[in-house]
């Protein structure tokens, strides 16, 4: 920078000069040349002191300039360390480490969800991921559970603080049928070119369970979604069952039972038997030789028709199946816990 004044340009020459030996770089500010120059303008006739002034802070400015691009340059960012966190005053060496990508692998569940998808796309089916936070019309009001019912208890849901635009805590949904709404009236153009919906739905849910080997309270449902003219309850079961078949590539015994979900009509309770004990009774199946696997039933007309689907032409069926379940009978797991522990000794067994 040229300053037109003599005294600002030799005060900035020798400021400047200093500037490298000062160990706090912002001291430069304080410089007395600086100070003396601002004090001299009182001094000054009226008429000098506007352009003097208007240097002055110009010089101001170029060393404020220089105290920053310096700052900016040295400034070393503080290393992330992602193992965080451990106890800070442990030695270097004690704190954890990541081990290298290259022992990494495909959490089981997600390596058996691909065979599953795989499984229902050669039916027809199509897939769209579940979502992991949700509001309660999903979670309830779209499937028929009415405000202050019972069923909803039923589910253990866990909340969060912050409301949804209904005024009502978002939910991290307790089963994969919260997309059910979503996904017929997504699809119901399909039913009226003629085409079914013909859905698959895999995702993570969550409930503030008790936990024991059964029963996670972060786990994966798979739900299914089909409607068409004239589907009925056999086409349900014997499209489980061709799936398990596929699946298990064996005859598994299953036992289909009445239940009650608000959402479908007739429901059912779908279990196989237990493979730990073969059906002798054992802590996996609580003694009863059976494994629940998943709910179903005919999705009940006001699902179908919240979704603008004429409930009188069309009908239909859904399932929730719990993946970890399912894995847990094809490879003889006795404890559901060990997919969320992180074991690797566990999880080694799958790569
Ligand atoms: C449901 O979640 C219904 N949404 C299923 C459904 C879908 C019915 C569509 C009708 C139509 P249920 O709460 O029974 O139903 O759970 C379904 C399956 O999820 C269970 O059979 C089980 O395999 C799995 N499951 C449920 N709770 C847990 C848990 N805490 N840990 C692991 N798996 C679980």
């Amino acid at each position: 920078m040229n300053y037109s004044s003599p005294q600002i340009a030799q005060a900035a020459e020798l400021i400047k000069q200093r500037f490298s030996d000062l160990p706090n770089k912002a001291d430069i500010l304080k410089a007395s040349e600086l100070k003396a120059l601002f004090e001299q303008i009182k001094t000054m006739p009226v008429e000098e002191r506007a352009v003097f002034g208007k240097e002055l802070n110009l010089l101001k400015t170029e060393l404020g300039q220089m105290v920053s691009s310096h700052s900016s340059q040295t400034e070393t960012l503080p290393p992330i360390d992602v193992t965080a966190p451990f106890g800070i005053n442990e030695a270097p060496a004690q704190h954890p480490h990541l081990l290298p990508s290259e022992f990494g692998s495909i959490h089981p569940l997600m390596a058996e969800l691909e065979t599953v998808l795989d499984i229902f796309y050669r039916m027809g089916f199509r897939a769209v991921e579940s979502r992991e936070i949700d509001d309660d019309y999903h979670m309830f009001g779209s499937l028929n559970f009415p405000e202050g019912h019972p069923a909803r208890d039923d589910y253990d849901t866990f909340m969060t603080e912050q409301v949804g635009k209904d005024g009502k805590p978002l939910i991290a949904p307790a089963h994969t049928s919260t997309m059910q709404n979503r996904i017929l009236k997504e699809f119901k153009e399909n039913l009226t070119a003629g085409q079914p919906i013909a859905t698959i739905l895999p995702g993570r849910v969550f409930r503030n369970e008790d936990l024991d080997a059964r029963h996670e309270h972060t786990f994966y449902q798979f739900e299914g979604v089909y409607v068409d003219h004239g589907v009925h309850a056999g086409m349900l079961i014997a499209t489980l069952k061709a799936f398990l078949q596929a699946y298990y590539k064996q005859d598994i015994k299953v036992k289909i039972q009445p239940f009650y979900f608000p959402f479908t009509e007739p429901s059912f309770e779908f279990a196989a038997s237990c493979v730990f004990c073969d059906q002798a009774g054992c802590s996996v199946c609580s003694h009863t030789g059976w494994i629940e696997l998943g709910g179903c039933g005919m999705i009940h007309p006001n699902v179908l028709k919240e979704a603008g689907i004429n409930s009188d032409e069309f009908s239909g069926f859904a399932w929730g199946f719990g993946i970890d379940r399912l894995v847990m009978l094809r490879y003889g797991i006795e404890d559901i816990r060990h997919f969320e522990s992180g074991n690797l000794n566990f999880l080694g067994q799958f790569s």
